[in-house]
């Protein structure tokens, strides 16, 4: 029997002392279907509306959505002051813990005059509601910060992972037009400290003359390194936001105000800024990380270990968790700095009760053996969440049973930037949950797997496999791509246009139980370590270098990444007879042009690549090469013989 076999005949129904204390019963479900709308308007209730909305949702411009219409409220309001207002003040908002070891608490009350600080000066600054703040910042507490000042003000936010080279954090300065950027001198790596102010002078410099958008430079100290300084752009946080008045009255705005913008991989090599709102995004938000969760205020003690560069930061590290006033623990470095034990001693040292992380660190925690974990108390943790890829059921059991004790629920998330919150997941305390399945859309969201023409395919057809749809809008719900509505239209919704459906771009099955698992993206996206990257974002980065003529790049997959990014490349005449070295030069070519997360595994010189007589690479037969498998069909190939030069290559 094979794992994907047996995991369908297991399922772990939760046990009878979590289904009875749970937030989310079968009654949750059954109001959803009685009433769909009806359910998000009760949702939305979860939050302080400034002014009430007038309809739950204006569908009339499909596929651009306005949800909780009419209404007004403060995102920045409903995760801080709403909560100091109720009298939780005291209460702590965020356990950090700095890499060197360092560490630092914030209650409710202190994030209020942080985030108050923070929007007075960036009032100050003549920033006004609409205009577009760049935060490019390792995780620490100015980062959330930042975010929340921003929601404050109405200042839409575009977080650049702080892994991201400088060419990638300008393209994304440059497209939203920033005017501000906050940032720090440097970040943790693993004991060393890694310079980022001088990347945002790299990024606003290196393109010569090119203007650019950015009026002014925030800076946090972090790591003490000197940075290069321009009079009358840069400031320090520390001179600046610190010596601001902690008091700021929150303004509402309407619920579909864009609150952030995300940039994510796409098919090409261009990065989609995707767009999110206000009171749809935050209601689903906070809806999900309540249920998925069964999150208790005042008594969990949560973490998230994603970074605030992706989508699963916004999300469930700030938006989500601080409207339903978590306590959380916030780190900022890697989970092997000093020693392989980092995260079950921070687990030890806060209590931790809820852990959310990647597939892809389940395998790294494997791969470093159990007796890890078994050095430290995890008692604790009475719920574990999983993001980014689809978990193999191997790495779940082994997550369930070395990290959860063998008796904790595990919820298999399915989400992506554009979806905003969870989309599919068991419910805690009600679903009997199959390892590496995410189950099933949770109440309020519809989904159906369907065939290239939209016919559903049959329940138990397990082998059959499909495109998954949602097929009813939702609360938090991307808006489009900033500034292209069109490449929104034709990215989404033009494959089931006729249908009005969302196409999510990967690959899904259902089983009889009706269990939906999703198997991964269908598209030219990779997933690395549930990192998204595009073949053609990372091809050309290779063709940027001067000894290449052409590149073609697949994911193959990978026991530790889920993918791993394998190159086929092709060298100038001129380049000829110097590979040596030029491998590891064209690797570090791709890190130092995107990011280290986009660093190819393998790189093949090869003599010619595959295409088909149009002229079209195919991948398909590149990633049968890099996977060694059997050839699959090569009928519409030019040269079939290509594969021989390659594979001795
Ligand atoms: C994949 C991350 C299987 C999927 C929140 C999706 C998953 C992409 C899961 C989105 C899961 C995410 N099971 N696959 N539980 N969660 N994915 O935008 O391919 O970084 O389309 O959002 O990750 O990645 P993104």
């Amino acid at each position: 029997m094979t794992d994907t076999e047996k995991s369908v005949q297991d399922a772990y129904p939760p046990t009878p002392e979590f289904a009875q204390a749970a937030n989310a019963g079968p009654e949750l479900a059954a109001a959803a279907e009685a009433d769909r709308l009806g359910f998000w308007a009760d949702q939305a209730a979860r939050l302080h509306w400034h002014e009430p909305f007038t309809e739950v949702l204006d569908w009339t411009d499909a596929p651009v959505a306005k949800w909780f219409v009419g209404g007004k409220l403060n995102v920045a309001y409903n995760c801080v002051d709403r909560h100091v207002l109720d009298g939780h003040g005291d209460q702590v908002a965020i356990h950090w813990e700095g890499e060197p070891g360092d560490s630092r608490d914030l209650t409710y009350n202190d994030l209020l005059a942080e985030v108050s600080r923070a929007a007075n000066y960036f009032t100050e600054l003549g920033l006004e509601a609409g205009d577009r703040v760049a935060i490019y910042m390792p995780m620490i507490p100015e980062a959330i910060i930042s975010m929340l000042a921003c929601a404050r003000l109405g200042l839409t936010h575009s977080v650049v992972f702080a892994g991201y080279s400088p060419s990638a954090l300008r393209s994304r300065v440059d497209d939203a037009e920033a005017r501000l950027i906050v940032t720090t001198d440097g970040q943790w790596r693993r004991g060393k400290s890694a310079p980022l102010k001088e990347a945002v002078d790299e990024a606003l410099y290196a393109h010569g003359d090119v203007p650019h958008s950015v009026e002014h430079v925030l800076i946090v100290r972090r790591t003490n390194v000197e940075v290069p300084w321009t009079e009358g752009r840069d400031a320090w946080w520390h001179e600046t936001v610190a010596e601001a008045s902690p008091e700021h009255t929150a303004e509402a705005f309407d619920s579909e105000h864009p609150l952030f913008i995300l940039y994510t991989s796409g098919t090409t090599g261009k990065p989609k800024g995707i767009v999110h709102t206000t009171g749809g995004y935050l209601t689903q938000t906070s809806y999900t990380h309540h249920y998925v969760f069964d999150h208790k205020a005042g008594q969990d003690v949560y973490w998230c270990t994603a970074d605030i560069g992706w989508v699963t930061g916004h999300s469930y590290i700030v938006y989500g968790p601080l409207s339903n006033r978590t306590t959380q623990v916030v780190y900022e470095g890697t989970p092997n700095s000093p020693n392989e034990h980092r995260h079950w001693e921070i687990v030890e040292k806060y209590g931790v009760t809820i852990y959310y992380t990647a597939p892809t660190l389940v395998r790294t925690f494997m791969k470093w053996g159990h007796a890890i974990p078994e050095a430290h108390d995890l008692s604790s943790i009475r719920l574990l969440g999983s993001v980014g890829e689809p978990i193999n059921p191997q790495a779940w059991r082994w997550y369930r049973k070395y990290i959860g004790g063998d008796n904790v629920p595990i919820v298999d998330t399915w989400w992506q930037t554009e979806t905003g919150a969870i989309m599919m997941s068991p419910l805690p305390g009600v679903t009997a949950t199959k390892p590496g399945a995410a189950m099933g859309p949770l109440p309020g969201i519809s989904a159906k797997v369907v065939d290239d023409d939209g016919n559903d395919i049959a329940l138990g057809e397990t082998e059959a496999v499909g495109y998954l749809v949602l097929d009813q809008p939702w609360p938090s719900m991307l808006r489009g791509i900033w500034g292209d509505l069109e490449r929104y239209k034709a990215t989404y919704w033009e494959k089931y246009a006729e249908q009005g459906w969302y196409f999510a771009g990967d690959g899904a099955k259902v089983d009889e139980d009706d269990a939906f698992w999703v198997l991964g993206r269908v598209d030219d996206v990779m997933n690395v370590s549930g990192h998204r990257i595009s073949t053609s974002e990372v091809e050309s980065a290779l063709v940027g270098h001067h000894s290449v003529a052409e590149a073609a790049v697949v994911g193959a997959s990978d026991e530790m990444t889920g993918q791993g990014i394998v190159a086929f490349v092709i060298l100038k005449a001129s380049a000829k007879g110097g590979s040596d070295g030029l491998v590891d030069e064209l690797k570090a070519e791709v890190s130092r042009a995107i990011s280290p997360i986009a660093k190819p595994r393998e790189i093949h010189i090869v003599p010619e690549l595959p295409k088909t007589r149009s002229g079209k690479i195919m991948r398909r037969l590149l990633r049968d090469v890099a996977e060694g498998r059997e050839l699959g069909d090569t009928s519409t190939l030019v040269d079939p013989k290509v594969f021989e030069a390659i594979r001795s290559s």
